[in-house]
């Protein structure tokens, strides 16, 4: 090398076109995508085995005694142990000496028993008021990338850990949200689809009793349609690697039902579709079996989206501090002013004419959510955000941290990695930043609970 060469050329110079065509493969065919589609599949089962138990299904970790005492009761550790020793019924954690590990069931069952018998000075459990319905939340917004599914399966393992029966609705067929809690689907029969068809299924059947009735055809009922009818969401939600998350998955074929939907709602122009999730929550007391619902929706506001939405009770709308992703939410929002209000105008016309009182769309609260946050660079931009959305936006920015989509696909986010594989300062930091979108997040679930039965108490007193 000589010390007055002039540096190499930027790689984009000097291209031979004729090298160039010699490297190309032949023209691609639309086989070639199922090739590719085929060796992905099999690159996927690889990894996926060398972080699954030995049967491929995802296993959960244990917690320390630092753990529970830190992270999960509010007790300290030497009453722990005195409480154990008193209580040869209650699980002992396993391993030698001072920390023991305990399966998340395990710490369910001392958190039951400290609740019924520890000092009542503590509150041992989350609130959750008696009698009152789950809380749906979905986490949409139509960009991609933004950390929707990250904050969902966040939510859903702090809710779990915080004693909730949390049920997790994956409605992206890219079914990420599916793999992180190892669900296994096979077809859209055992995604939330078959809920949207049977929605259909049941408006067809009302409105062909009224053309009966009135002397008109009836409207078809095809097989799909039919078979439909016979499902349950119970028969869709499979349990998952967390004692209380069970699960509604999905895949591939889950997409189907962006083109089906417009179908059907052409074909009874009459079917809500916007309110088929809804139903399916209700209808068969889903919402009664849990605490907490979570959806989590693809980058589209497409009819998936907008049915979790109209399920929702509270909407989060992730986005980074970034100019375009605050550009896009922004977007987004009119989208969803748009949506809505050209619904409630539709269906409040029909219902003007027959005498019937409006609807209207309503959540319990709406917030915007900065995810992937870095201090150093966006915090700015962070604030011009935060002033334009006001009381839509969290106060709580979630941290950009190394700890999330580093740990692979056994490990999903901060709950699942064992803190020892990291520096103590480094998981207590990334930790508390999910920790604290939890924390306000649960406020809000509180708040609107508790708001609930106020005002079912003041209905009550009224009647
Ligand atoms: N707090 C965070 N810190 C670091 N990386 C994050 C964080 N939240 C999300 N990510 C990463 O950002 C990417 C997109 O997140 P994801 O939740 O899949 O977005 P979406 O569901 O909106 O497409 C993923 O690779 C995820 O691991
Ligand atoms: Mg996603």
């Amino acid at each position: 090398m000589t010390s007055s060469s002039k540096p190499a050329p930027p790689p984009y110079f000097n291209i031979d076109p004729a090298k160039a065509a010699a490297r190309l493969s032949d023209p691609i065919d639309t086989v070639r995508f199922a090739k590719a589609a085929t060796f992905a599949a099999k690159g996927r089962d690889d990894l996926a085995k060398r972080g699954y138990s030995p049967d491929g299904r995802k296993r959960l970790r244990k917690f320390s005694t630092w753990e529970v005492c830190r992270y999960l009761l509010d007790i300290a550790p030497a009453h722990l142990r005195r409480v154990l020793k008193a209580h040869e019924d209650l699980p002992q954690g396993a391993g030698e000496g001072g920390s023991k590990w305990f399966t998340l069931e395990e710490v369910l069952t001392l958190r039951d028993h400290f609740a019924s018998e520890g000092s009542s000075a503590k509150q041992y459990k989350s609130w959750r008021p008696e009698g009152q319905p789950a809380k749906v939340i979905s986490v949409a917004n139509f960009k991609g990338g933004v950390g929707k599914t990250s904050t969902a399966a966040h939510l859903a393992m702090s809710a779990a850990l915080d004693g909730y029966r949390v049920l997790v609705i994956d409605l992206d067929s890219q079914g990420s949200m599916t793999s992180i809690m190892g669900g296994q689907v096979e077809d859209e029969w055992q995604t939330a689809f078959p809920l949207l068809a049977r929605d259909y299924a049941r408006h067809v059947q009302a409105e062909n009793e009224t053309r009966a009735a009135a002397g008109r055809s009836a409207l078809p009922l095809d097989e799909t349609l039919t078979e439909s009818l016979e499902v349950s969401p119970r028969n869709l939600i499979q349990s998952t690697h967390w004692p209380n998350i069970d699960l509604i998955g999905a895949q591939l074929n889950l997409y189907w039902a962006e083109f089906q939907v417009p179908v059907w709602r052409m074909q009874a122009r009459s079917w809500p579709l916007w309110d088929a999730l809804a139903n399916a929550l209700q209808s068969d007391k889903i919402l009664e079996d849990y605490d907490i619902i979570l959806l989590d929706t693809p980058p589209a506001l497409g009819y998936l989206t907008i049915n979790a939405l109209s399920a929702a009770d509270i909407l989060l709308v992730p986005l980074g501090a970034s100019f375009l992703e605050f550009d896009s939410t922004g977007r987004f929002f009119d989208m969803l002013y748009s949506t809505f209000a050209s619904i409630e105008e539709g269906e409040n016309r029909i219902r003007r004419q027959n005498d019937l009182p409006e609807m209207k769309f309503e959540w319990d609260a709406v917030r915007a959510l900065i995810t992937r946050f870095d201090a150093a660079q966006q915090t700015d931009l962070a604030n011009v955000i935060q002033a334009y959305f006001g009381d839509f936006m969290t106060t709580y920015r979630q941290e950009m941290t190394a700890m999330v989509g580093q740990a692979g696909e056994q490990v999903n986010g901060i709950y699942e990695a064992d803190y020892r594989e990291f520096n103590r300062d480094t998981y207590v930091r990334g930790r508390e930043t999910f920790d604290r979108t939890w924390a306000e997040i649960k406020e809000i679930l509180l708040g609107t609970w508790w708001r609930d039965v106020q005002m079912e108490a003041q209905e009550d007193g009224k009647a």
